[in-house]
């Protein structure tokens, strides 16, 4: 059996290592998964005692620049997203640092929810970690604006900043616009403490608007129910983009691609039980 885990802290509520089994028995893949609560204070050294034997690792809360730092190679889109939250160890005994939430959010909105991005007018909410690693992949897709709108105003300048090169990507205060766009991302934490991020309402048109929360709960999370009250067209959480970067690490550790279908559908059940 290969070992596997996810490093966080805390790491009690992780979803991934359910995941993962599931991708294992699914794939007939013969690994183990486990989670592994790193101590905040000395990640390095916990990660280098599991790499003595484990084979790659899932990163989350607070440890994705830690890791990037751990890594002696990067991906391109790892060392764009400025973190790490796949490792996989070589065959030489080095570790390869990649980051998959990005092609999962991208995944999640083209395949499973079928939105084609390109062309269209993107509002991506907040400047943490968690936006910064979806910016490159959106780009990619082409859309035909991606406005980057957050509290401190100044983090979302730094971000288009170094993403301009790649594509029409701009950056706002939330007070500053107001004109409806086709899809807002809200990759702010807000919804954690059931709070909201400060946008018009008028970014929604009717009927039109898709709203996308990168968080996910049992029912709506309060960035979705703010904006169905608004009239959005559709609304989609987070559970997706988790399942899909899952299956992205899933692929890059194992060279087999996991039907993620199934997996999201379980865990939706499991949630709303
Ligand atoms: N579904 C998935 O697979 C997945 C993957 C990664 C992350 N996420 C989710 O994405 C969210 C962000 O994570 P992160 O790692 O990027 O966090 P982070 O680095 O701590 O960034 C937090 C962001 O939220 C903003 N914010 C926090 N409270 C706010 C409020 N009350 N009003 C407006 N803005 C607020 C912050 O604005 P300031 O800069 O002004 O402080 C900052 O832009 C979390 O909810 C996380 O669970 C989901």
């Amino acid at each position: 059996m290969d070992r596997y885990g996810v490093f966080g802290n805390p790491i009690g509520h992780s979803k991934s290592p359910l995941i993962h089994r599931m991708f294992a028995e699914q794939t007939g893949e013969p690994l183990s998964y486990e989670a592994l609560l790193a101590p905040l204070d000395d990640f390095r050294g916990f990660a280098q005692a599991f790499f003595r034997d484990g084979k790659g690792g899932n990163v989350t809360v607070p440890f994705k620049e830690q890791a990037f730092e751990l890594a002696d190679e990067l991906t391109a889109r790892a060392r764009l997203a400025g973190a790490v939250n796949t490792l996989k160890k070589g065959d030489d005994g080095r570790l390869l640092g990649d980051n998959t939430d990005g092609a999962g959010l991208v995944r999640d909105l083209t395949v499973n929810a079928g939105i084609d991005l390109r062309g269209k007018r993107i509002l991506l909410v907040g400047a943490g970690g968690a936006v910064r690693g979806v910016i490159e992949p959106l780009l990619a897709q082409q859309p035909a604006s991606l406005v980057i709108a957050n509290r401190t105003v100044e983090k979302a300048e730094h971000l288009a900043q170094v993403f301009d090169s790649l594509g029409p990507v701009v950056a706002s205060g939330f007070d500053w616009i107001d004109a409806p766009v086709d899809l807002i991302i809200n990759g702010t934490s807000a919804s954690l403490a059931g709070e909201l991020p400060a946008i018009a309402p008028s970014l929604i048109e009717p009927g039109h608007t898709v709203c996308y929360d990168m968080m996910y709960g049992k029912g709506l999370t309060a960035f979705n129910r703010w904006a169905e009250e608004h009239g959005a067209a559709r609304t989609l959480d987070g559970l997706g983009m988790l399942v899909e970067q899952a299956a992205e690490a899933f692929f890059l550790w194992r060279g087999v691609r996991p039907d993620s279908v199934p997996v999201l559908a379980e865990l939706r059940r499991q949630l709303a039980a």
